[in-house]
C-alpha cells in the first residue's frame, strides 16, 4: 500500500522528536502507527514495535503488513525494554502511558544511561512525576512540546542521559521545558492550573499546608498568564 495515513497531533509531536536515520524502539506500540508512519516517510532505519500484550501486538503486526513495511518494522513481545537490547535502538519512544509506568520502564533499562540514546516520552498523566524522576536520575530534559488529543492536552518530552543529577524548584516539575511563546503550552498549563487550584482549595479545606502548590500556581500564572483569566 503506497498511501500513508496522517498521525494525530499527539503522535506527530512524538514523531517530530525522532532523529533521522535512527533505529527506533516504540514501547507500548499497540497499533504500531508511529513506527509505520516513520518507516513510510523514510525517516528511520528500522524500528522494533514492542508491547507487553499479544493482542495489540497482533494488530500492530497486521498494520505493518498492510502498509508493507515488514522490512523496516518488526514486532516484539516485551515488558518495557526487557526484550530489547541497546544495539537495536537509538531513539526510544514511550507514549500513551502513565508517568509512573514510564519511569519504571526507564528505571529497568540500564542501557538508556548513555548520551547516544534519545528518549521521547509522552505521559498521559502526572507528567511532574516523570520530570522529577528524569532530573533526579541524571537525564536532561532537552526539549518539550505540548500536544492535544481528543480535547485534552499533554506534553512530549525529549530526554538524554548526561549523568548530572539536578535539583530544581517544584514549579519546574510542572512546567518543565515548555515555552511561554507556544500557544499549546499555555493551554496545557491552564489545564494543569485548574487541577492545582482544585488541589489547593481541597487542601485548604482539609487544613493542609498548600504553600508548595500555591507557589506552583503563582509561577505558572507569572510565566504563562492566566490563559482564560478565570477560575473555571
Ligand atoms: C494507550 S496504548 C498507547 C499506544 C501508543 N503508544 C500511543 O501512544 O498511541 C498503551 C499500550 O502500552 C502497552 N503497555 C502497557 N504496559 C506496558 C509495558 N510494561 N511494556 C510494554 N507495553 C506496555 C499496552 O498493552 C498498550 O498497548
Amino acid at each position: 500500500m503506497g498511501k500513508i495515513f496522517a498521525l494525530d497531533n499527539r503522535l506527530s509531536t512524538c514523531a517530530e522528536f525522532v532523529r533521522e536515520g535512527t533505529r527506533v524502539a516504540d514501547i507500548g506500540t499497540d497499533h504500531a502507527y508511529l513506527p509505520i508512519w516513520l518507516a513510510k516517510k523514510g525517516i528511520i532505519q528500522s524500528a522494533v514495535a514492542a508491547d507487553i500484550r499479544p493482542l495489540p501486538l497482533k494488530s500492530g503486526e497486521e498494520n505493518i503488513k498492510k502498509y508493507g513495511c515488514e522490512n523496516i518494522v518488526s514486532v516484539r513481545l516485551s515488558d518495557g525494554l526487557d526484550n530489547i537490547s541497546s544495539n537495536e535502538a537509538d531513539d526510544i519512544v514511550i507514549a500513551g502511558m502513565g508517568a509512573e509506568l514510564i519511569t519504571s520502564i526507564i528505571d529497568r533499562a540500564e542501557w538508556l544511561k548513555s548520551s547516544d540514546k534519545n528518549l521521547i516520552l509522552q505521559p498521559m498523566t502526572r507528567a511532574y512525576v516523570l520530570r522529577k524522576y528524569l532530573l533526579e536520575n541524571g537525564f536532561d530534559i532537552v526539549r518539550e512540546k505540548a500536544c492535544v488529543h481528543s480535547g485534552k492536552y499533554y506534553t512530549v518530552l525529549q530526554a538524554v542521559y548526561s549523568g548530572n543529577i539536578k535539583t530544581a524548584d517544584i514549579s519546574y516539575f510542572y512546567i518543565g521545558e515548555l515555552k511561554e511563546e507556544d500557544e499549546l503550552s499555555k493551554v496545557y498549563l491552564h489545564q494543569i492550573l485548574k487541577k492545582l487550584r482544585f488541589r489547593s482549595q481541597g487542601g485548604k479545606h482539609d487544613g493542609k499546608d498548600t504553600h508548595e502548590i500555591d507557589f506552583v500556581i503563582e509561577e505558572i500564572i507569572r510565566r504563562f498568564g492566566d490563559y482564560y483569566n478565570d477560575e473555571s
